[in-house]
């Protein structure tokens, strides 16, 4: 241990105090020993530090920062070199704003488009998500702070994220839930890791041994720290043994008591603990820096146009038909869309950031150069259909040689805590395009949305540019690109179904009462409609250029793949080659192809330059669930280079030699997985893949509820109150939508509906404690009055305990 001494001087009370928070944000402090709390702040793609007085929740709006383009946006520069500028960036704002440990990055992956944080996530696959926050990490930790990746592990849903069972194969679990993370921790060495709300496989992440002590700790070696998601502890002590440091937020002292205990009795052996404190101590005081150094301010200009830069780069043109784009001079330009006139920049949640700057476009149109004869705003941004404003955005586009189509979703679909309930853009958005058709067929659409569509209405523009959640510069760099003052280079970092009912994941998502099943195993995204071959409407890693690009000369080595990229076109560009790599023997079910790496390369005009892919320790991979280790088979590999998934350029192939392992499956059960069409599993055949059978997956009714029950199940709890406070809430859900305060609506689903009782206690800084949440559990299951005095009492008890407590606190 690294404090050994520091540790010996404390008292058991006061390690104890360690393990959870002191309020929402910041860590507890031992003032006679020297041990400054650190402070913990969101986010992923600008720091979001609540004022002093905020409110606890974060509902508020922080201190003013940049608002960098989210992680989905980032992803599609496939430039870890960007990724890393971000990280430094983010790291000097967290430290002007005296942050130690800033929440992010987000490497979920995007098991199905409908989850409602794919904004915050970079990729569908684990090895572009793990790169990019490798690259994040990297620059966040080199301003001296840590970052913090999550949510480990497995949550790729956000309804029920506080108690749903993930069922998932151990291999699915391993190449692609955990890899990104492993990359994060061994690469990107980070500092501290949120655990997840979620269970895997029956136990709730922060408590699951087999993935932080023999994944984690053992096998990847980490020695930082897990903190909980806000809320998200379940049983502390649980949580400590698993090797879980920090209990976020505070619970008013009440889980360290729990602690205390446990080490009184022996049920936690104090070695255990001094662990846990080590990690923290060195968390705490590897980051210190943070308060020594003067406050600095950050250039608020220079940021942002960094900002700006970096959604430049990730912006991808996606339909460019007649070279519509970029827009020649002089043109007459109509500007339609309310999006125009307020960007959609950023998705809603713990990720909201309150931006330095704000571009709109129809304030940086005058510097693009493009003329504009006139702006529309065309529909109304949260879905009310309204013919006026077609009719006036239909007459503005008859008089123009182009219409710019500013199309996108609102700002409350994309959140924490709740799912999208489709892949459609508003059917007013469509509405407006089919009548804009009518009159003028040469639109070029804007798309501002963090995550995947369906595009049905294709057909109708010629040009088609995606600027995802481009920041607070964002709208700005999207008319850079569009008069081509930038050269686009994004590629998408997911898969863009022709329907939403095509995704592997549509049976299984947002899974049943109690569990989610992963019956489509390792085939997600790119990895599923390619192997099944189910068309697709942009595949993984597409995107379109204003020049072109030649493959050639590929040469596969040993170590890596070398080939020779031209660009053919009369423009300097940048272009992302991507090395996917398939197996040639059918022993193992596999992907018919699986992204191994990728480079940015930036050529001008007739120019060509050599490149090379290495090989590296995933390149060859698989994860054996009979000898449960990584194992490599023995056979001839086609490696593949790429200017997408499905655009495959050069061709070559090497024999390998294996480590020799068994074959892990009998191939016989798992036609589906052998087949790779796993988009209707069934289970007895799922069953054969996990190795036992699926657990239970309704509520059972006929049980009195408990802590991990939701409030969702008091509609069919025993007191009548609790069924009359469920139906409450489910009016007040559908009233706030339908008088158009979804935003509100959506709180209440994402912190009420779907919390667990022992949230109540979690999430209230100690305000109520579990002693209270067992006399609302007896209140909901039918005990009304001994419920409602248990919950006084305890309150009672709980007051005088802390004014006590303060009075001690006083006399030290
Ligand atoms: C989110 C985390 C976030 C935390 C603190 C949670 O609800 O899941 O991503 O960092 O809140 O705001």
């Amino acid at each position: 241990m690294k404090y050994k001494e520091l540790i010996a001087q404390m008292t058991l009370e006061e390690k104890a105090s360690l393990m959870s928070g002191k309020d929402f944000w910041q860590t507890q402090d031992i003032e006679r020993l020297g041990i400054q709390s650190i402070f913990l702040a969101d986010g992923p793609h600008g720091i979001r530090k609540q004022a002093v007085a905020a409110d606890k929740l974060g509902l508020n709006a922080g201190v003013p920062a940049t608002c960098y383009p989210t992680a989905a946006t980032v992803a599609n520069s496939w430039n870890v070199e960007l990724g890393e500028k971000v990280g430094e960036y983010l790291g000097e704002e967290a430290i002007s704003q005296k942050v130690n440990v800033l929440l992010g990055p987000g490497v979920n992956m995007k098991r199905n488009p409908l989850c409602g944080r794919n904004f915050e996530y970079f990729s569908e696959d684990p090895y572009l998500a793990g790169k990019m926050a490798a690259s994040y990490i990297k620059g966040i930790q080199s301003q001296g702070i840590s970052a913090c990746v999550k949510h480990f592990a497995v949550n790729n849903q956000e309804e029920r994220r506080m108690s749903i069972d993930t069922i998932v194969d151990e291999r699915a679990l391993r190449e692609i839930y955990l890899t990104a993370f492993e990359i994060a921790v061994k690469e990107g060495r980070t500092k501290s890791i949120m655990s997840s709300y979620n269970k895997i496989n029956g136990t709730y992440a922060n408590e699951n041994i087999h993935l932080m002590q023999d994944i984690l700790r053992k096998e990847w070696g980490y020695q930082g720290v897990v903190v909980t998601d806000w809320g998200g502890s379940n049983d502390r002590v649980a949580g400590l043994l698993a090797g879980n440091e920090l209990e976020m937020p505070t619970t008013s002292g009440e889980t360290d008591q729990e602690i205390v205990e446990a080490v009184r009795t022996g049920e936690v052996p104090e070695e255990v603990l001094d662990k846990c404190v080590d990690r923290l101590l060195d968390l705490i005081i590897t980051t210190e820096s943070v308060y020594k150094r003067p406050r600095l301010d950050f250039n608020v200009e220079q940021h942002h146009r960094v900002s700006q830069k970096v959604a430049e780069e990730s912006i991808v043109l996606l339909k460019n038909e007649g070279g519509i784009l970029p827009l020649k001079f002089g043109k007459k330009v109509a500007v339609i869309g309310d999006f125009a006139k307020d960007a959609r920049y950023q998705g809603a949640g713990s990720s909201i950031v309150n931006p330095t700057i704000l571009d709109h476009t129809l304030d940086c149109f005058e510097e693009s150069g493009i003329v504009s004869i006139g702006f529309e705003s065309g529909f109304e941004r949260y879905g009310r259909k309204n013919l006026r404003k077609i009719a006036k955005a239909c007459a503005l586009a008859e008089k123009a040689d182009v219409v710019l189509l500013y199309l996108g979703l609102d700002e409350v679909t994309e959140a924490d805590g709740l799912d999208r309930r489709s892949m459609q853009i508003p059917e007013n958005q469509i509405d407006l395009l089919h009548a804009l058709h009518k009159v003028n067929p040469n639109i070029i659409a804007i798309l501002s949305c963090g995550s995947a569509v369906e595009m049905p209405w294709i057909g109708k523009v010629r040009g088609l540019l995606h600027g995802y959640l481009g920041g607070q510069a964002g709208a700005r760099a999207i008319l850079r690109v569009l008069s081509g003052d930038v050269n686009p280079s994004g590629k998408l970092a997911e898969t863009y179904p022709l329907r939403y009912e095509d995704t592997p994941s549509y049976r299984h998502f947002p899974g049943n009462e109690l569990t989610v099943e992963y019956r489509e195993s390792i085939f997600i995204g790119y990895r599923y409609y390619d192997t099944a071959d189910i068309d697709v409407l942009f595949p993984f890693g597409y995107g379109l250029s204003y020049t072109t690009f030649d493959y050639s000369d590929i040469k596969v080595g040993q170590m890596g793949v070398t080939f020779k990229l031209t660009n053919s076109g009369d423009r300097a560009g940048m272009e992302v080659a991507q090395l996917y790599v398939g197996c040639k023997s059918s022993d193992i079910f596999r992907p018919r192809k699986e992204l191994k790496g990728f480079v940015k390369v930036f050529i001008n005009a007739g120019e060509s330059k050599m490149v090379t892919i290495p090989f590296d320790d995933k390149t060859f991979r698989y994860f054996n669930v009979k000898t449960n280790q990584w194992e490599v088979e023995e056979a001839q590999y086609t490696i593949m280079i790429g200017a997408s998934s499905a655009d495959i350029r050069l061709t070559g192939y090497l024999q390998v030699m294996g480590t020799g392992a068994p074959l892990p499956y009998e191939k016989e059960k798992l036609p589906s997985y052998y087949l790779g069409r796993v988009n209707d599993v069934g289970v007895d055949e799922f069953e054969n893949l996990i190795g036992h059978k699926v657990p239970v997956a309704t509520w059972d009714r006929s049980k009195p509820l408990g802590y991990n029950d939701t409030i969702e199940q008091c509609q069919y709890a025993k007191g009548a109150v609790a069924r009359l406070a469920y139906h409450l809430i489910v009016f007040a859900y559908w009233f706030l939508r339908k008088i158009g305060k979804r935003s509100t609506a959506n709180l209440i689903m994402m912190s009420v509906y779907h919390t667990p009782f022992r949230g109540i206690a979690r999430m209230t800084g100690g305000v109520v404690n579990m002693a209270m949440v067992d006399g609302l559990l007896m209140m909901a299951n039918g005990r009304f009055f001994k419920g409602l005095s248990h919950f006084m009492k305890e309150r009672s008890r709980k007051v005088k305990a802390d004014k006590l407590r303060q009075q001690n606190k006083g006399l030290a």
